[in-house]
């Protein structure tokens, strides 16, 4: 019998990666094109959205070209990508303006207008969220402020994984999960809502259908087929905004199980039965990838991020070329837990959760003769724990029942030493499993499920899944994280000011 793929497209900030697996949820084969992000001005981040499609078409023909699999046995396909991001097309679907991406800031006045015109509560109470810079909606008020000419001529509003849809299939769609980023949903009806549409004087016809992640959206056109490499008639189902299909590719799919990504940021994700939102609006409320169910989710802006600034900073004056993470980590080995007193903050990037606020910033406090590299690496590192920690609270503030399994992923948890930080900085148990390919294994399960290869997402992550490791809490640590952080908490609040 012919053996059958699926075919996972991850339009992140980076790169586009193809991921085709088997139905063992093994990774055949990989491949991706890497662009760069346009930073015209201070705060604003751009990309032209056809950097996203040539960077598919190259990284789809990669994919068939490595395996020889023909194009007939990818059964379907599934779409991730990089949330929030703005793209907007005219009437003749051409792109009217880059991209504004989720990392773009330049709209803290707009975040203040669609405040006053809605009302904060009632604009949480409907969105499940406070209005972000990063989300959708502020940057259309940004263009209807600043680039009237090119807003009158907005046809069509897409998130960026849709617009790749729409190069591929040649129809409008959006998944609830990644719609819910935009500020413009009904996040317990899962559907555009007209009074924030009203207010804020956006036009409902430029947004595209909505759909659950499993949904099949549209199929490959023959003009598609013939740029990619993949079969005319090929399914293409809604899939996720990245983190609600990083969730899904490692099985974060329940009520309970916690899904923490340790990459350039840090993501701690809930799954909720039903729409969960904390009245102030410190975490996230969006709809999930599965099928009827929600999740709160807390971003933490540097994580990973932290630890690289750190490795960049000092491979600058190293004797140690190229300075790698294995030998950062070998030096943060060397000091004690708590690094003596010495705590970093990681708001190098500004925060978002659970200090909303683009002007934090990031500190070492404490220094002494005493301390070393060593201890400022290990600080790091522990100081990021302590803001994922923080998320952590905030979840089980907002009401989160019990956490009965917290699944880490993301190139940070490869560390040991950096997952025992966490495990006794979280005092909670660690568990890693076999997948690694996060947002575009999530979309080919998506697509897996869309196309009827299983029956649900249970069935999905079963069939290809399992835990490969834990990592328990260590007693003493714990006792002496749970005291250090009480300064890390502390820090934050005091330094506002200054
Ligand atoms: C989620 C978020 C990021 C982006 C880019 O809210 O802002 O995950 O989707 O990865």
């Amino acid at each position: 019998m012919m053996s059958i793929y699926l075919l996972g497209l991850d339009i992140s900030t980076t790169a586009t990666k193809a991921l085709l697996i088997n139905l063992q949820g093994e990774v055949v084969a990989v491949a991706s094109a890497a662009y760069e992000c346009a930073s015209p001005y201070p705060l604003w981040s751009e990309q032209w959205p056809d950097l996203w499609w040539q960077g598919a078409i190259t990284s789809i023909r990669a994919v068939l070209q490595q395996t020889g699999v023909a194009p007939a046995q990818i059964v379907g396909l599934g779409l991730t990508g990089q949330m929030h991001g703005l793209v907007t097309l005219d009437a003749q679907q051409q792109v009217l303006r880059p991209a504004i991406l989720w990392n773009d800031q330049r709209t803290a006045a707009e975040c203040d207008d669609i405040r006053r015109r809605i009302g904060r509560a009632n604009l949480i109470a409907i969105t499940g969220n406070d209005a972000l810079t990063g989300f959708t909606a502020p940057k259309l008020l940004w263009m209807q402020k600043h680039e009237p000419d090119l807003y009158k001529r907005i046809a069509h509003v897409l998130l960026p994984k849709d617009f790749v849809r729409l190069k591929l299939t040649g129809g409008f769609a959006m998944d609830v999960s990644d719609g819910a980023g935009t500020l413009l949903m009904d996040v317990r009806g899962r559907t555009w809502s007209a009074p924030v549409l009203t207010a804020l004087d956006i036009t409902a016809g430029w947004l595209p259908a909505l759909f659950e992640g499993t949904q099949v959206t549209g199929h490959i056109t023959r003009e598609a087929a013939v740029t990619t490499g993949l079969l005319a008639g090929t399914p293409v189902v809604a899939g996720a905004g990245d983190q609600a299909a990083q969730a899904v590719g490692v099985g974060a799919i329940h009520e309970g199980v916690v899904a923490l990504t340790l990459g350039t940021s840090g993501v701690v994700f809930a799954t909720t039965n039903t729409p969960m939102i904390e009245p102030e609006a410190r975490l996230h409320a969006f709809c999930h990838a599965v099928p009827r169910r929600w999740h709160m989710m807390a971003v933490m802006l540097s994580a990973g991020g932290s630890l690289r600034w750190w490795r960049d900073t000092l491979a600058a004056i190293s004797p140690i070329s190229p300075l790698s993470y294995d030998t950062l980590m070998t030096l943060a080995a060397q000091a004690p837990a708590g690094c003596e007193g010495l705590i970093f903050l990681p708001y190098l990037t500004g925060e978002r959760c659970p200090h909303p606020d683009p002007l934090a910033r990031g500190a070492f406090v404490g220094l002494t003769v005493r301390h070393t590299l060593a201890h400022m690496t290990r600080a790091v590192l522990e100081g990021v724990a302590f803001g994922l920690r923080d998320n952590f609270d905030l979840l089980r503030h907002a009401g989160l029942g019990l956490i009965s399994q917290v699944r880490i992923s993301g190139g940070g948890v490869t560390s040991a030493l950096w997952r025992q930080i966490l495990a006794d900085v979280l005092d909670t148990e660690l568990v890693t499993v076999n997948t690694s390919e996060g947002a575009a294994f999530g979309a080919a399960l998506l697509a897996g499920v869309g196309c009827a290869c299983w029956q649900n997402l249970d069935e999905a992550c079963a069939s290809t899944m399992h835990i490969t490791g834990h990592t328990l809490p260590n007693a003493t640590s714990v006792l002496h994280y749970a005291q250090q952080r009480q300064i890390y908490q502390a820090l934050y609040p005091a330094l506002k000011k200054i």
